[in-house]
């Protein structure tokens, strides 16, 4: 679908696409776009197109409208970067179109990223994970009497409760030490990863009456969610919990030792084992999509970056090919906002580190 037709020193660049309305067609010379090229961008974005460094993005593949998008974004401020300020600020409407044309003219390049960025994924959180395992459980799940279960758990919740030991808030003897040192991207990492697995259903507790606990279960429901599994990112799930730490922690709450959740309904002991009994046999989920990969998340973005009718609106870019590193840190610019654009903002704010780094890693091994 692209609509570019060639001439020999000059060509027409038709810049929409036929069904978007107000079609512009543009002329543009492709001579004098090249030599902007060789003086001005060819030390850093090659002749070829390709970034000479992973920070600078390649130009190929990407729509002469959206390249002359983001020239216009750089001299006007929407997008920061010193050096393409100047650059910009100087050039007629006319050389910022040569240059787009030249641009996106050129062929394809073959990806440089090989498969183990591809690789970048919830697993890297397993190191970190390996700490807590020790005393949580194999992929944070407890066989432990009294030990609580992390598997499936809110991430935001346990990357909270990981700070809060780091610092000594929250009790959990023992583990500012071991957390010393670890950054906040390896604590998120831990997070999604234990997020991420989804243990097996337990077995039923010797104590309790899972059917009497689940009668009395709906006050809890309210902010635990159905079955005991929350949507609420700050509360946790309830759902396969270990029984012990379930009607250890219920008593906790009880007895106003933890404080905070007076909301929670008083109970007796044996109403207490019910709601354990009722919790642990419940089936736990993965509170993300960790076994989602790059492609299976990239099918959102693919809706406008790459649609199945092969007829991408001219202000998208292109991102199969793009650097690793430049597609890190363009969607971690729209999460903080440093970068215009209100609805790459809304779509990247919902994805961590991690999930940012996997859809980067699939669309830097893709060709465009
Ligand atoms: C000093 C090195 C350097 C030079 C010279 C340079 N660029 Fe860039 N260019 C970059 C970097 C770095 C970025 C990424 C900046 C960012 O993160 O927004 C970039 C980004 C771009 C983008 C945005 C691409 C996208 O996918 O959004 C365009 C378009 C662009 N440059 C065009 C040009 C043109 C045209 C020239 C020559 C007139 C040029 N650049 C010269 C380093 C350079
Ligand atoms: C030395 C053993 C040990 C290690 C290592 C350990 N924990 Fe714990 N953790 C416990 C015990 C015991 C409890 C239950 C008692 C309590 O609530 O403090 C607990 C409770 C928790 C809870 C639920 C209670 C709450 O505060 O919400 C979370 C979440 C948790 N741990 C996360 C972690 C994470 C994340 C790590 C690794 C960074 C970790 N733990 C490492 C022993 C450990
Ligand atoms: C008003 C909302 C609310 C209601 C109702 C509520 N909870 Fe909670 N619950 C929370 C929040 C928030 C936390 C996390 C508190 C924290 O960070 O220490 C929590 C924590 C817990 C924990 C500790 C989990 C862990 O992994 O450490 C248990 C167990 C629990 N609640 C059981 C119950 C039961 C059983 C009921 C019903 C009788 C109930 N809750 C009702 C909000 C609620
Ligand atoms: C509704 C359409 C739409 C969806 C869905 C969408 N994008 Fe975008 N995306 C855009 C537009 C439009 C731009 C250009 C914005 C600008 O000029 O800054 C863009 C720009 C980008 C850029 C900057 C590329 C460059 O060369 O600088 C990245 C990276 C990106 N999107 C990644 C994603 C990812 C990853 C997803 C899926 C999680 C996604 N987008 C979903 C429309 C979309």
């Amino acid at each position: 679908m692209k609509n570019i037709l060639f001439g020999i020193t000059a060509i027409a660049l038709l810049v929409a696409c036929s069904d978007e309305p107000g079609s512009t067609e543009l002329v543009v010379d492709l001579a004098a776009g090249k030599a902007i090229a060789a003086a001005d961008c060819s030390d850093c974005h090659g002749m070829d197109g390709r970034g000479e460094t992973s920070e600078i993005p390649n130009l190929t593949g990407q729509p002469a409208e959206y390249l002359i998008d983001a020239m216009h974004a750089y001299r006007d401020g929407g997008r920061q970067h010193a050096a393409l300020q100047d650059m910009t600020s100087d050039m007629s409407e006319a050389d910022i179109a040569n240059i787009a044309g030249y641009y996106s003219s050129l062929p394809p390049l073959t990806p440089l990223s090989d498969s183990v960025a591809n690789e970048a994924s919830y697993n890297e959180g397993a190191a970190v994970a390996a700490i807590c395992e020790e005393c949580h459980g194999e992929k944070g799940i407890s066989m432990e009497e009294g030990m609580p279960s992390l598997a499936g758990q809110q991430p935001i919740y346990l990357m909270i409760a990981t700070q809060e030991y780091k610092t000594g808030a929250r009790g959990h003897e023992g583990s500012e030490d071991m957390l010393e040192g670890l950054e906040q991207v390896d604590i998120e990492k831990m997070a999604m990863y234990f997020a991420s697995q989804t243990p097996p259903v337990r077995q039923p507790p010797p104590f309790g009456d899972p059917v009497a606990g689940k009668a009395i279960s709906a006050s809890c429901g309210k902010c635990h969610g159905a079955h005991g599994i929350s949507h609420d990112p700050m509360v946790p799930s309830l759902a396969g919990q270990e029984p012990v730490y379930l009607v250890n922690a219920i008593k906790a709450y009880r007895e106003h030792e933890r404080v905070d959740e007076a909301d929670m309904p008083a109970k007796t002991d044996a109403q207490i084992e019910d709601l354990a009994a009722y919790y642990s046999i419940q089936k736990m989920e993965a509170s993300v999509e960790g076994e989602l990969t790059g492609q299976e998340m990239a099918a959102k973005c693919d809706r406008c970056h790459s649609p199945a009718s092969g007829r991408r609106k001219m202000n998208v870019p292109s991102l199969k090919g793009q650097s690793f590193e430049y597609l890190v840190k363009s969607m971690k610019e729209y999460r903080r906002e440093d970068r215009d654009n209100s609805m790459m903002h809304k779509m990247s704010s919902r994805y961590s580190d991690e999930m940012i780094e996997t859809l980067a890693a699939y669309y830097a091994s893709q060709s465009n």
